[in-house]
């Protein structure tokens, strides 16, 4: 089939789509969520929220920014390999190096696509790119062409669209839909607008734009004045069939729109919005559990759909109400987001059957070897606490993982002597694996206000790396007074973000291996080494 043939063909599928009123879910989790302090991932990691994605029914997962790092690289590429179902987008700026990194790191990808963007406001074409309007045009334009050279699938999104004069966007948009973009999204870059003015917008700019039935539009927004999702949803009211979004919202500053909110929000108003997605809503929460550990940013209780009150029904009132009929408080079930509401609480004398059961209902089935791994973890923990919940389960699971990946330091022993009266000292014995074939082991000790400030004395000081601890949480896992405890650190090095997390039932311990882990990441992303090496 010649690529004009298989340009009308892909732009009849989509005005079919389009008609059908379905709206696509560009998952954006691992680019913009990953761009928020601290939430970088290692590359296995990353593979595995992939997975999850797909499972979780995603039409697009956007992988990742491919000339930023050779980490960013790699983590594509294995994304596109690997994956079965979902287009799997790359971002590039509208520059040819760019473009043509993305295109080779999605090549295997069963599905692919290129998402190129170029600013589009008066005020970021004069300050950051110094660039006359018709200039950018002629970049958006090469560029798209640039990328439809490589790749069947385009995807173009004017920067700061929101803040974009409309007939300069009008235009803007037509010459790269002529050029070959398929997709544009309009983004609100620092999340300014409001509902009925981005719906504006999508309704003038898809009234006016030559071809705009063969065309998916698409939402973008930030989170910066508390109205990504309403404005996302008033898009799609007014034509838009794609919406980029992130697990539990996570994002640059106040985060992106929160796919678990889109999604259940068309499901839930189905008779309103007459639209549907492709999410497999009761998977919602367990992906919503595994962007969690594997970002360490812990999501707000009352948080919609995914937080720990979103669906517990505390007023007396309330209570009464559900027992007798559950609508009468509750627009959806928790099952319907994948909350088991009769949830099975393990123990010391649960078999292996049970606890296989239950990481199988959890989203994991594991080859043996790993299996029996978790399964020793659940017994130490099954002999210091009684009761073992879903979230314990989850860390034990994510600590075995963890584990496999390369870890320079590892903690050893920990002693703390701390108390009224006396001073805080913390004596630390950990491997450094820096020669992984000639690991060292290291014993120092330092004072502190208090017992963690102590142990981050001396872990410093071992390390010899300029460290800031910007953020420091301890939060129980699960319920009693035996409960685990996470600690979560986001940590300065070398002016970076990375932050770390660790499980314990000793909150000082947890402490301390939270502070070695963000340490341990710290090594394994490594931004800045450059792409010449692909
Ligand atoms: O917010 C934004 O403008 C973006 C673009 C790169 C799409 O993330
Ligand atoms: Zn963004």
């Amino acid at each position: 089939m010649s690529t004009s043939e298989t340009q009308s063909k892909l732009r009849k599928s989509i005005a079919d789509e389009n008609q059908a009123g379905l709206v696509y879910i560009f998952d954006t989790t691992l680019r913009d969520g990953e761009q928020c302090p601290g939430a970088a991932m290692t590359e296995d990691q990353k593979l595995e929220v992939a997975h999850r994605l797909e499972t979780l029914g995603v039409d697009v997962i956007e992988a990742g920014f491919p000339v930023s790092s050779p980490v960013q690289f790699r983590a594509v590429q294995r994304i596109s390999r690997e994956l079965e179902t979902p287009i799997i987008a790359a971002l590039a700026r509208a520059l040819p190096r760019d473009i043509e990194v993305a295109a080779e790191a999605v090549k295997d990808a069963r599905n692919k696509r290129i998402h190129t963007f170029l600013a589009s406001s008066p005020i970021h074409m004069k300050y950051k790119l110094g660039k006359e309007p018709a200039e950018v045009i002629e970049l958006a334009v090469a560029a798209v062409k640039a990328a439809r050279d490589l790749v069947e699938d385009v995807e173009f999104s004017p920067e700061d669209a929101t803040r974009s004069e409309w007939p300069f966007l009008v235009e803007l948009v037509s010459r790269v839909v002529e050029a070959g973009a398929t997709t544009i999204n309009i983004p609100d870059t620092v999340g300014y607008t409001t509902p009925d003015e981005y719906g504006a917008l999508f309704a003038h700019l898809i009234a006016n734009v030559p071809g705009s039935e063969g065309i998916r539009f698409s939402a973008h927004c930030h989170n910066d004045l508390g109205m990504a999702t309403a404005n996302s949803l008033a898009a799609v009211r007014n034509g838009a069939r794609q919406i980029e979004c992130t697990i539990n919202g996570i994002g640059e500053r106040a985060g992106n729109t929160a796919l678990e909110e889109v999604s259940m929000a068309i499901r839930t108003r189905g008779e309103f919005y007459n639209l549907h997605t492709n999410i497999r809503t009761e998977e919602i929460m367990r992906s919503s559990r595994l962007v969690r550990q594997v970002t360490g940013m812990a999501v707000q209780p009352n948080k919609a759909i995914v937080g720990d009150n979103a669906f517990a029904h505390e007023s007396g009132i309330h209570q009464d109400g559900v027992l007798k009929n559950r609508l009468t408080y509750e627009i959806m079930t928790p099952e319907s987001v994948g909350l088991e509401s009769n949830r099975m609480v393990l123990g010391r004398h649960s078999g292996r059957h049970a606890f296989k059961d239950r990481l199988v209902r959890l989203g994991y089935v594991l080859e043996e070897e790993e299996f029996q791994q978790v399964w020793n973890r659940f017994l130490d923990l099954a002999d210091k606490k009684k009761e073992v919940y879903d979230e314990d389960i989850l860390s034990l699971v994510n600590e075995t993982q963890t584990e496999q990946e390369f870890q320079r330091y590892e903690l050893l022993s920990l002693h703390v002597s701390a108390g009224t009266g006396s001073v805080p000292t913390a004596t630390v014995r950990l491997v450094d694996r820096k020669e992984p074939e000639d690991p060292q082991t290291i014993t120092d000790a330092a004072c502190g206000d208090g017992p963690v400030d102590a142990i981050y004395n001396v872990l410093e000081r071992i390390t010899a790396l300029n460290i800031k601890v910007e953020r420091f949480r301890i939060q129980p896992l699960s319920e009693g007074r035996d409960a685990q405890a996470v600690a979560s650190v986001l940590l300065k090095i070398n002016d970076k973000s990375y932050a770390g997390k660790a499980v314990s039932t000793d909150i000082v311990e947890a402490s301390a291996r939270a502070y070695l882990d963000a340490i341990n990441r710290s090594f394994v992303a490594q931004p800045e080494e450059l792409m010449e090496k692909i």
